[in-house]
């Protein structure tokens, strides 16, 4: 809670010196002191003044010896000649802005020019000023009274000093309004006016006002209401006995004033007593006590922080976080409510000195022995690479994670791990060292078993699913469709015949397969890839027609004759007494595997997957050359007919 006590309020100058002078007065001479009317308008204040032997009278004739104190309001001009006929001393502290007014009332009165007061003709000012004019004023409250008042020449208007501003203007207006020859002089004494303006002030930024005064005292009244202007909760008190304390703890901001005749001492009681409030709300602070606060400020290097205590905390951007390298603004914003650990009560200049970072770091420790002990998976970033494995964050504690535990598969350079959030185990932990070691194997192999279980029981025979290749052999591919590895046999990867793998896939492709059979018990799944595409004979009726000359590569020579593809996965037979027109005792004297060559189509049996080709009928020129290479190939030397063919179709 703050509390901020409005400037200018209690005494004005007036009261001060009346009160002042009537306290030297009593001390001097103790007894047979009396003052015309209550010095000032406090009940309290009255009290403890008749204690010291002030006794309060309402009329001179009410006493025939001592001293009479006139208060700061003044009285009329015949009080002076009754206690002069009666020789009674006057101790005359009315205050001299009143007394000034009360010269003019006078001045116009010998000059026979109609005074008009705006005031309350009941306040004692009004009163006596009234009496140094023979009571002949008019006084004016409000615009009835105006009304009533009777046109007048030659008028001086002044106003009881604490008037508003706002009622004088007003009033005094239609007051010119209604007299010829005006003089208007605003008598409002600027005391009350500074006062008010202070009160206005305060109120706007309080969440309760403290007005304190008597309750009959206009000037404190007029505080009580602009006070209500500004702020929803305003106690009018006379005395610190009438605040309900109990309503102060919930406010953060009290503001504090006071009318113009509250004595000082019942305003600082006011004041201690909130001060009091203040320091019960207070928690009081140890070394070591970790404590609640609230962030006020953040600077670039510190960190302010209210924890109810007299002084403010502070804390450094070492102890704010073990992140060092985060600006402050990113860890804490005005407002947050942060726990804090109290490094010291004052650190030479009044502040507390306070570790945020000192918190979170036991409260990480102990959250990781929970996970320690429940065998939690917790998240650990790499930022570092040591002898024997890495060194990782979490949260602000270190931990370790040997090489042998880093993963499941082989991870050749640790360094590719620095920044990469690893999730992991904790299986070894000693708070007193600060020693924790972790695993992420453990979770890695946890998670591939039930990640194996999961695809297990979604996978079927027949199914088409997404795979990545994970490993080539000369077999066939491994691939990975979601957590278990299926083999494609290398027969399965394409219509047409693959010697290796490798030539239709590469390892990391992403490729869609069929699930041609799988055994859960043998953890196998077979794949096929071809399958996935159609069958180049379906088709086959389109694309070629007998009689027609094409171009195929040799696959495979045997006794009988060649096979040509004609395209993947559709191959001919030319038989050998379709190669050439000479004779040819085997295919493989005059072709070779891989060789291109033109062929007719002698007939397609699409049911039956066959096409019968003819060399010897597809091109003369080739003819030729098969036959040149024929006749000059019987010692096995000269150019192959490859060399020849190639050169032909070149
Ligand atoms: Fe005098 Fe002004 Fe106070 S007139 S008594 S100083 S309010």
């Amino acid at each position: 809670m703050e509390i901020i006590v409005a400037k200018n309020s209690g005494f004005c100058f007036g009261v001060k010196e009346a009160i002042n002078t009537t306290m030297n007065v009593l001390d001097e001479y103790k007894e047979d002191i009396y003052s015309l009317g209550p010095l000032i308008h406090n009940n309290q204040a009255i009290e403890r003044l008749e204690e010291l032997g002030l006794s309060v009278i309402d009329n001179v004739d009410d006493i025939n010896y001592g001293k009479i104190i006139i208060r700061s309001h003044g009285v009329p001009l015949d009080v002076y000649k009754i206690a002069e006929d009666k020789d009674i001393e006057l101790i005359d502290c009315t205050c001299p802005f009143v007394r000034k007014i009360q010269k003019k009332a006078r001045d116009c009165y010998d000059r026979s020019i109609n005074v008009v007061i705006i005031g309350d003709p009941n306040h004692p000012e009004v009163i006596g000023i009234n009496g140094w004019c023979g009571d002949s004023a008019y006084i004016i409250n409000n615009e009835e009274d105006v009304e009533a008042m009777p046109e007048l020449e030659n008028v001086c208007v002044v106003a009881q000093t604490t008037m508003t501003s706002e009622k004088f203007n007003n009033l005094s207006k239609l007051i010119d309004n209604k007299s010829t020859n005006t003089e208007i002089c605003n008598t409002i004494c600027n005391a009350t006016k500074v006062r008010q303006n202070s009160c206005e002030e305060v109120a706007k930024k309080a969440d309760a006002m403290i007005v304190i005064g008597g309750y009959h005292s206009s000037n404190t009244q007029k505080l009580v209401e602009i006070s209500k202007k500004y702020c929803g909760n305003v106690y009018h008190v006379e005395t610190v006995d009438e605040l309900p304390m109990d309503d102060f703890k919930d406010y953060e901001t009290v503001g504090i004033t006071a009318g113009a005749s509250t004595p000082t001492w019942i305003i600082e009681e006011v004041i201690n007593k909130m001060e009091e409030l203040l320091e019960d709300g207070m928690v009081s602070l140890d070394k070591g006590d970790i404590v609640e606060g609230e962030v006020i400020t953040v600077g670039e290097e510190e960190v302010v922080v209210n924890v109810n205590y007299k002084a403010d905390g502070i804390i450094s951007k070492e102890e704010l976080s073990s992140d060092t390298e985060a600006d402050t603004k990113d860890i804490v914003s005005v407002g947050d409510k942060i726990d804090v650990l109290v490094l010291d009560t004052n650190d030479g200049e009044g502040n507390v000195v306070l570790s945020k970072k000192q918190v979170d770091n036991e409260k990480t420790l102990n959250d990781l022995e929970t996970s320690y002990e429940n065998g939690e998976v917790v998240s650990a970033k790499v930022n570092g690479v040591v002898k024997g494995g890495v060194t990782v964050n979490l949260n602000g504690i270190r931990g370790f994670i040997p090489a042998s535990q880093v993963s499941n598969s082989f991870i050749k350079d640790l360094e590719t791990l620095v920044g990469e959030t690893l999730d992991s185990k904790i299986i070894e932990f000693d708070k007193s060292k600060n020693n924790i070691v972790l695993s992420r194997k453990e979770v890695e192999a946890k998670e591939d078993a039930s990640n194996k279980e999961k695809v297990w029981s979604n996978i079927k025979k027949g199914q088409k699913i997404k795979g990545e290749v994970k490993r080539l052999t000369n077999f066939g591919a491994f691939i990975d469709i979601g957590g278990i590895d299926g083999l494609a046999h290398i027969s399965e990867l394409s219509w047409s015949r693959v010697e290796n793998p490798s030539e239709v896939l590469n390892v990391g492709d992403e490729i869609e397969v069929l699930i041609l059979n799988l055994d859960e018990e043998k953890e196998r799944v077979s794949l096929g890839v071809k399958q996935l595409t159609p069958h180049p004979w379906d088709e086959v009726e389109e694309n070629y027609k007998e009689q027609s000359i094409v171009e195929g590569k040799i696959v495979r020579i045997l006794d009988f004759g060649a096979f040509v593809e004609l395209e993947p996965g559709i191959d001919g037979l030319v038989h050998i007494s379709e190669i050439s027109d000479v004779h040819i005792e085997e295919p493989g004297e005059v072709l070779k595997v891989g060789e291109t060559v033109k062929v007719k189509i002698l007939n397609i049996d699409a049911d039956e997957r066959k096409m019968g080709l003819s060399i010897k009928e597809a091109d003369p020129v080739q003819n030729e050359a098969i036959k040149k290479y024929s006749s000059s190939n019987d010692d096995d030397e000269g150019p192959t007919i490859g060399d020849r063919l190639g050169d032909i179709f070149k």
